[in-house]
């Protein structure tokens, strides 16, 4: 018997090959998908607020036929109460899967490091891939294709972006973004980004960055765990606002996204949010299906693996 691959986790989106990436929106997309999930299902924790990962990741988990159980940062207690290890060694033993939304990115490094089913970044504030999964299926249905295609960021040079720039290079799609200085990417960030294959340009001009683009993205100017910083942030920012005329330098097919939640008026104005070319509520409800498609991929694995499920190795 060959020795089982290594339990694969999704803690930023270049855990995944271009093939895997282009797997799981395929199978966002099933009908009628099969209940993997009968009989089990998968544990969410939360460090921070959330209204769309909860949701859809539940939900996602309910459509495959599991019970999702969530639960808040203050009620487990990451590294307060016990350690990300023993969180990582008790859930595996009670789902499919462990979904954690955390502020230190190194904390699901390290319940990932000891956890016997996949982790699941559902947002650090390094990363947040599920979030890209979601955008880039909102693409592949508003163009047909994600290849060849270019997507303008305008704003803060964060988690979300971090994750859409990398999941831009697996799809061959070109990223630009423009950000005040002082938010850019960092070296760390950039080098991660360009290994993935991603065409990335910096541009210092939004109007110059949105130019001829196929989809102008934003998020919030301020983070979760940044509220502190809203002002000085609103200052800098000022000119990096998405409003009709930075819509109108893009291509005349280009659309609008946004990972929401929207700090209205902020970094979009209503005009956009609300316009015509904004995709933001199909992009929102793609977190569903694309959670679902991750959580059949990772069956698929699952199944590969473990020859009591049905696998052959
Ligand atoms: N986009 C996103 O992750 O939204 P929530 O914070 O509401 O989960
Ligand atoms: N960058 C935002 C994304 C929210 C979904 C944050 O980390 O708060």
């Amino acid at each position: 018997m060959s020795a089982n691959p290594p339990l694969r986790h999704l803690l930023e989106v270049d855990d995944l090959s271009a093939v895997e990436l282009a797997r799981i929106l395929d199978l966002a997309e099933l009908t009628d998908p099969p209940p993997v999930l009968a009989g089990s299902g998968g544990v969410l924790l939360f460090e921070k607020p959330s209204a769309r990962t909860r949701t859809s990741m539940e939900m996602a988990i309910d459509q495959l036929g599991g019970h999702p159980v969530s639960l808040s940062g203050a009620e487990v207690g990451i590294d307060t109460r016990e350690t990300a290890e023993d969180l990582g060694r008790l859930m595996s033993g009670y789902g499919r899967v462990i979904g954690g939304r955390v502020f230190e990115h190194h904390k699901l490094e390290r319940m990932a490091s000891v956890a016997s089913v996949p982790v699941v970044n559902l947002l650090s504030d390094d990363a947040h891939p599920v979030q890209t999964l979601a955008d880039l299926l909102t693409l592949r249905q508003c163009f047909g294709r994600l290849d060849g295609l270019t997507v303008t960021y305008v704003g803060d040079a964060n988690n979300v972006a971090r994750s859409l720039a990398i999941g831009c290079g697996l799809v061959g799609a070109a990223f630009r973004i423009s950000s005040p200085p002082g938010y850019r990417f960092d070296d760390t960030s950039t080098d991660r980004i360009r290994s993935a294959g991603t065409d990335l340009t910096v541009v210092d001009e939004p109007t110059e960055a949105a130019s001829g683009a196929d989809a102008i993205y934003t998020d919030a100017w301020y983070s979760m765990g940044q509220e502190e910083e809203k002002r000085i942030r609103q200052e800098a920012f000022a000119r990096w606002r998405v409003d009709e005329s930075l819509m109108d330098a893009a291509g005349d097919g280009a659309v609008f996204l946004h990972c929401l939640p929207a700090h209205r008026g902020d970094e979009a104005t209503d005009g956009v949010l609300d316009g015509p070319r904004s995709r933001i509520w199909p992009q929102a409800h793609n977190r569903m299906h694309s959670a679902r498609g991750l959580l059949l991929w990772l069956a698929e694995l699952s199944t590969d693996q473990d020859p009591e499920r049905g696998g052959t190795s």
